[in-house]
């Protein structure tokens, strides 16, 4: 079992060499530096996080691995080669960027890898083994644990992508929760850094439902959370920060909202509460948030924000929340 744990460690190490070489060294690889580069990701950047570039080819890898004597059920057993339905296998990742995942102790444990043309899947993983757990990594977190520290919050982003852009534009903090639901074992990993989790999803309606979520299992672990709005035409970090520069970002991260502000604005969006239908709607989806405040006076104060922005009668609204918290006791 240590013996296989330790050969799992090594093949991760050398597929990481392998696909790293390919970008930056071979013929091969300039397709994909040419695609980091127009997503302005530079040599700094791509030699930070190692990434890499999967040649084309159904055996690239694979041919290259077990001519160095590495046991092709080990390639099976990670994910890097695939078994065909007659016999032999391919490698699973082809013509792809490499985007290595890391542990904390910055071991490569798995694989993100992005198409470089339009296609589907458009990201490939690794699939789940002893060490790829998604549900226990964040990826960026071995770069950027010490700046979190430094700063004391951390950024949360949906995807690789976003926190190398900010990586890309000196905001060091961020870590990407690898496309999973934010997870409470992810949340911990962050609470041993800072105690300040401010997320930045996508801003479509699955990126603000996994913000909803994200949210709650936040502040289950006791974490102080905030949510870093992108403005409209901005559909993720990465996206903003082709447009703009980082201290236009770092004003968004200033503007950052509150947990309750970011309901109000999942309302404002999603909810047509200038009826009396919308208004009973949006009474619903709040009062479970009003009343997982423990703080009184701190309900108390968002319970005026918030009737205030349903335009609804403020007494109302504490007489409602009075009743929840007696019914959810
Ligand atoms: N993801 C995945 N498999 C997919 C799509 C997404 O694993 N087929 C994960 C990836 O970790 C990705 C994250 O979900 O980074 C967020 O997805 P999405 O917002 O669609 O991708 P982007 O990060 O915006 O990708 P890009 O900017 O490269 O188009
Ligand atoms: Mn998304
Ligand atoms: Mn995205
Ligand atoms: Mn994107
Ligand atoms: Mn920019």
């Amino acid at each position: 079992h240590e013996n296989n744990i330790k050969n799992l460690y090594r093949i991760h190490e050398m597929a990481q060499a392998f696909f790293h070489n390919c970008l930056t060294k071979t013929s091969y690889g300039k397709p994909g530096l040419l695609y980091l580069k127009k997503r302005g990701i530079n040599n700094d950047i791509i030699n930070l996080f190692h990434l890499g570039f999967a040649p084309p080819g159904w055996d690239k890898l694979s041919s290259a691995f077990i001519k160095r004597g590495i046991n092709e059920n080990l390639l099976l057993q990670v994910g890097l080669i695939v078994k065909k339905k007659t016999s032999g296998y391919y490698d699973r990742f082809r013509e792809r960027i490499i985007i290595p995942i890391k542990d904390e102790k910055g071991r490569t444990v798995g694989f993100g890898a992005r198409l470089i043309k339009d296609g589907q899947p458009k990201y490939l993983n690794s699939p789940e083994t002893l060490l790829f757990n998604k549900r226990n990594l964040l990826f960026g977190l071995n770069e950027s644990k010490k700046y979190i520290r430094q700063y004391d919050y951390a950024i949360i982003v949906e995807g690789y992508m976003d926190a190398i852009a900010l990586a890309s534009h000196n905001i060091a903090n961020s870590v990407a929760s690898l496309g999973t639901a934010f997870t409470a074992e992810q949340c911990k990993k962050i609470l041993r850094y800072t105690s300040n989790i401010y997320f930045c999803y996508d801003g479509d309606s699955a990126g603000q439902n996994a913000t909803l979520r994200a949210l709650s299992i936040a502040r289950g672990q006791h974490a102080a959370v905030k949510v870093i709005l992108l403005p409209d035409g901005s559909k993720d970090p990465d996206e903003f920060l082709q447009k703009h520069d980082a201290a236009a970002f770092n004003k968004l991260i200033d503007n950052a909202v509150s947990f309750i502000d970011f309901h109000l604005h999942y309302i404002m969006q999603n909810i047509d509460y200038t009826s009396l239908e919308g208004k009973l709607k949006a009474v619903s989806f709040i009062l479970p948030i009003l009343s997982s405040i423990d703080n009184l006076v701190e309900s108390n104060a968002y319970a005026v924000k918030v009737s205030q922005t349903l335009g609804i009668d403020e007494t109302d609204l504490r007489n409602e929340l009075q009743k929840y918290r007696k019914h959810s006791n």
